[in-house]
């Protein structure tokens, strides 16, 4: 077998996310959600996460990075940091990211750059975070910030981190906070993201007007239970509809849609490059009784019984699928993350070798994919999962701060190197069940 190889350009990182690895965040949404018993698998908290804030050893897993020929890196700004109270900017927060983004650039990585990625400052919170169009002169003040203090360090960014997984998680399935369960204020907060992104998006382009400026979407393949039921391939096209697509499309064509309604004109062609955010693909049964699940309910793969709720079926044809079908907008697409939980080494090994062959399968016909980012590149507080689910290319022991290679370290260090996947990885690692 044959090397498969990628444009000498070809980005290849790792996506990280401040709250999950800073540690120390003590001023935001979820820190608070933490305190309480039952929110977090096995009683977990973020406490020191990678200790990137105290112990800034973003310096170490930096190294860890380009001594895998990782040359990107994808991390977030903390909000709750850079502006602890309303209209308050800190110095010493952007002090802290300006660091980090000349620790990237002096070991010659591009960074990337996402101004929202779950959590919410306190104060924020404590008016309704995105539930209101209040949010989006103070979302446009805080990228204006951040632009002006860090653009000269980076010019690529994400503004928001998956809408849909934060509105569905903290609204209806209420497992995040604010814990609530009503549809509809989760399409009024997907709404208020929809307005946010594009205020962001323009203030971004007239303080930096070469920025590329996008949205990393999260996408999973919602296949019919059963094909041939009706009704499943009803409940499956509605889930792909709303989770898949409601957002992207306000983003080309302006419109809010059911059960949203109205329109967002200025959100129109808002984005420079498209991020893909993929992970599994699920099964989906129409049921009646679950309204709030979007009439269906998923069916587990068996070996599913310890995985975390959010896991689904590793399926890279899936993947390859979504990047074939974004390729129609024209627009440079970034795999912002991809990644597995340990499952084992050899697991996640294959996952990696076959999503990355995917990609490539994908650019072969012609899908201008620019780059890539694993989540994630240490094990880092997983949500709601706390520790307990662990995506990194690294080992992390929380007490003593070690990091420890996993075999996916070593392959994707080698396919980085080589800007290819080699016959040999292919044959060994490139099937993933
Ligand atoms: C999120 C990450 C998360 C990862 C793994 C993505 O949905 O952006 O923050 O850690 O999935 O679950």
């Amino acid at each position: 077998m044959t090397t498969l190889n990628f444009p000498d350009s070809f980005l290849w990182g790792a996506a990280t996310a401040a709250h999950q690895v800073e540690g120390a965040n003590d001023n935001n949404d979820w820190w608070d959600w933490e305190q309480t018993p039952g929110h977090i698998q096995n009683g977990d908290r973020s406490t020191v996460a990678c200790d990137w804030w105290k112990g800034k050893r973003y310096h170490e897993d930096f190294d860890l990075a380009r001594s895998l020929n990782q040359n990107a890196h994808r991390l977030s700004v903390e909000w709750s940091r850079i502006e602890p109270r309303e209209g308050e900017w800190n110095a010493d927060a952007l002090a802290f990211y300006r660091r980090i983004l000349i620790a990237l650039r002096e070991r010659g990585m591009t960074p990337l750059v996402t101004l929202h990625h779950f959590a919410n400052p306190r104060w924020l919170a404590a008016q309704g975070a995105w539930e209101t169009q209040t949010v989006v002169p103070l979302f446009e003040r805080f990228a204006v910030k951040v632009a002006q203090e860090l653009g000269d360090l980076c010019d690529f960014w994400v503004t928001i981190n998956e809408p849909f997984v934060y509105a569905f998680s903290g609204y209806s399935d209420g497992n995040w906070p604010p814990g609530k369960k009503n549809f509809s204020l989760a399409f009024r907060v997907l709404a208020n993201m929809v307005r946010a992104h594009a205020a962001a998006y323009h203030a971004i382009h007239r303080i930096q007007p070469n920025a590329r400026v996008g949205i990393a979407h999260h996408l999973r393949r919602f296949l019919p239970a059963n094909p041939s039921s009706g009704l499943d391939r009803w409940a499956a096209s509605l889930r792909d509809g709303m989770a898949n697509r409601w957002f992207f499309r306000a983003l080309v064509d302006g419109r809010l849609r059911f059960p949203a309604r109205g329109s967002v004109p200025q959100a129109i062609g808002t984005q420079d490059f498209i991020g893909v955010n993929y992970y599994f693909a699920e099964r989906s049964a129409f049921d009646v009784g679950s309204p709030g699940q979007l009439f269906s309910r998923s069916i587990k793969p068996v070996w599913h019984a310890s995985a975390p709720p959010f896991a689904g079926e590793i399926h890279p044809a899936s993947f390859y699928d979504f990047l074939k079908e974004h390729a129609v907008y024209g627009k440079p697409i970034y795999v912002t993350e991809n990644g597995l939980f340990d499952l084992g080494d050899e697991t996640q090994a294959r996952y990696l070798v076959s999503h990355i062959a995917a990609v490539q399968r994908a650019m072969a016909e012609g899908v201008p994919v620019k780059g890539y980012f694993y989540w994630t590149l240490v094990d880092n507080f997983e949500w709601a999962e706390g520790f307990t689910a662990r995506f990194g290319l690294y080992r992390l022991d929380v007490a003593t701060q070690t990091r420890t290679p996993r075999l996916s370290a070593e392959i994707y260090g080698r396919i980085a190197r080589e800007n290819g996947i080699a016959g040999e990885l292919i044959e060994k690692y490139g099937h993933a069940n």
